[in-house]
């Protein structure tokens, strides 16, 4: 009853996540006792299986700091100067999880009018007012709405209507006790200043208030260097080796290499270079859809591989270039051969819910990357706005004419022509709360999964697929269609 996974993705069929079903196993475990730690690369391993995509509208310093605090990792895009990223992976190695990854700062010599500004894009309203209006600069004072509620003339500066009489504490002071002081205080911010009085932390009350609604987020990912764990995307140029230093200088964990076709000299040389240049860090190659594509990257060094070629919800790669690969038979042929090398695979891309987790994780991936599912989260860079009365980001693939204007074109190798030929598209996503919670509950939706597969950790996973004895079928397009919810007039598509 049913088919080993070698039977089904070894005929000529390309098959994605959706187009397969597993069998159930035998449950004799609760799901909560589900282990799902996986090694992301050779030498850096995750609580949870889930990396963040270095793309533009997804990684940036709030993300990676948030996909640490869950137990994954996130990869700081590269779509900006190599100072810039370097910046963003220092800012979010020196954060601790609870404390707000990026306060908004203000000089004294902003306008009313600026706040306004920022609830209109930002949602809120609260900021510090500091000598040069930025972090690691002397606090002078808070602005919070119920003090500009009902100044009229909104060129009026900040300083004329900030609060100086402050509640702070001490650089370093523990989250615990910081929580503790704020609620105390009754006001809506606790900057925590060092001994020179500049601001080194923020804590937030709206934060702390809904943050004890969501589950407890147990251990960060931590690096050696006793830091949050934070990646970092780069690409194959020579420029791209300048990059890197700065990355390693700033701390970066691990790198990504960024390429819609891995399989290179580009990123070969790119490969021995980084290891060799940088030992300690681990180097992930890719995109790799085959295990003959793989197979160049691992014999050039790489500690993981990045799997999936035209998967990703905003790829037109496959369209436009007529390569790539079903995602499922990707995963499944690139993680057969890698695994059995010690080489872990990422799934990458066209996860879009938590049964696409179990399968990438069944089939082979040691953990998986997200991009849209992870956009339109409050940690993804960028504003909500409203459209059609729903709230929206911004979501854009890094081959999109839009990105590669910024600089993204060297995700397509070598090319000097000037002609940009857009390999993805741009669009919205819808508001999906914080990090803090999606990844949590989809994470208990995955362990339920392996439950129902019987299989308690992904390692079992691992050896469970190699023996045939997970086994699945390929669904037909009505049984994907009685998969889903049906024959509803109308239905509230929550799923936590
Ligand atoms: P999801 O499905 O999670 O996919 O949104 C994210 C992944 O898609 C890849 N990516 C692209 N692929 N054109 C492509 O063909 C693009 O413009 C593009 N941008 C991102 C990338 O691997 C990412 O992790």
């Amino acid at each position: 009853d049913g088919w080993a996974a070698a039977d089904i993705f070894g005929r000529e069929f390309s098959y994605t996540y959706d187009d397969i079903i597993m069998h159930p196993g035998y449950i004799d475990f609760p799901a909560d006792v589900v282990d799902l730690s996986s090694q992301l690369s050779k030498n850096i391993t995750l609580r949870t299986p889930c990396v963040s995509s270095p793309m533009d509208t997804v990684t940036e310093t709030s993300m990676a700091v948030a996909m640490a605090a869950v137990g994954g990792i996130g990869f700081v895009h590269y779509n900006n100067s190599a100072e810039e990223q370097a910046n963003m992976v220092k800012n979010a190695k020196s954060q601790r999880v609870g404390f707000v990854s990026e306060p908004v700062c203000l000089r004294p010599s902003a306008t009313v009018s600026e706040i306004d500004s920022l609830k209109a894009r930002k949602g809120f309203s609260s900021v510090l007012i500091t000598e040069d209006g930025t972090l690691n600069s002397k606090l002078l004072g808070i602005v919070t709405s119920r003090d500009i509620d009902f100044v009229s003339d909104r060129k009026t500066e900040v300083a004329e209507v900030m609060t100086t009489d402050l509640v702070t504490a001490t650089a370093g002071t523990s989250f615990e006790d910081a929580s503790a002081v704020l609620i105390k205080s009754k006001k809506s911010l606790l900057p925590l200043v060092d001994d020179n009085g500049e601001v080194v932390e923020l804590l937030c009350r709206t934060d702390l208030k809904r943050r004890s609604t969501y589950p407890k987020l147990g251990a960060p990912s931590l690096g050696k260097d006793g830091k949050l764990l934070v990646g970092a995307a780069v690409g194959t140029r020579e420029s791209d080796r300048q990059r890197l230093g700065l990355l390693v200088e700033a701390g970066v964990n691990v790198v990504i290499l960024d390429s819609a076709q891995g399989n290179s000299i580009y990123q070969k040389e790119m490969i021995s270079y980084a290891k060799k240049a940088h030992p300690d860090i681990d180097v992930i190659g890719g995109n790799v859809a085959s295990s003959h594509q793989a197979r160049n990257l691992i014999e050039v060094g790489v500690d993981g591989l990045r799997v999936g070629m035209g998967s990703g919800s905003i790829c037109t790669t496959q369209e436009v270039c007529a390569v790539g690969r079903g995602q499922a038979t990707a995963v499944y042929q690139t993680a057969r051969m890698a695994n059995v090398v010690g080489i872990p695979v990422i799934a990458d891309g066209g996860i879009s819910n938590s049964g696409h987790i179990v399968k990438a994780l069944t089939l082979g991936a040691s953990t998986v990357m997200m991009g849209s599912f992870l956009a339109g989260t409050e940690e993804a860079p960028g504003d909500y706005f409203y459209q059609d009365g729903r709230r929206l980001k911004a979501y854009r693939g890094m081959g999109s004419l839009e990105a590669q204007a910024k600089g993204s074109d060297t995700r397509y190798l070598g090319d000097k022509s000037q002609m940009r030929i857009a390999q993805g598209v741009s669009g919205t996503v819808a508001d999906k709360g914080s990090v803090l919670r999606l990844v949590p509950f989809t994470m208990h939706a995955v362990k339920q999964g392996f439950q129902d597969l019987g299989l308690q950790s992904i390692s079992a996973a691992r050896g469970a697929l190699s023996c045939g004895n997970i086994t699945m079928e390929v669904r037909t397009g009505a049984a994907q269609i009685e998969g889903g919810v049906h024959g509803l007039v109308s239905y509230e598509k929550k799923r936590f």
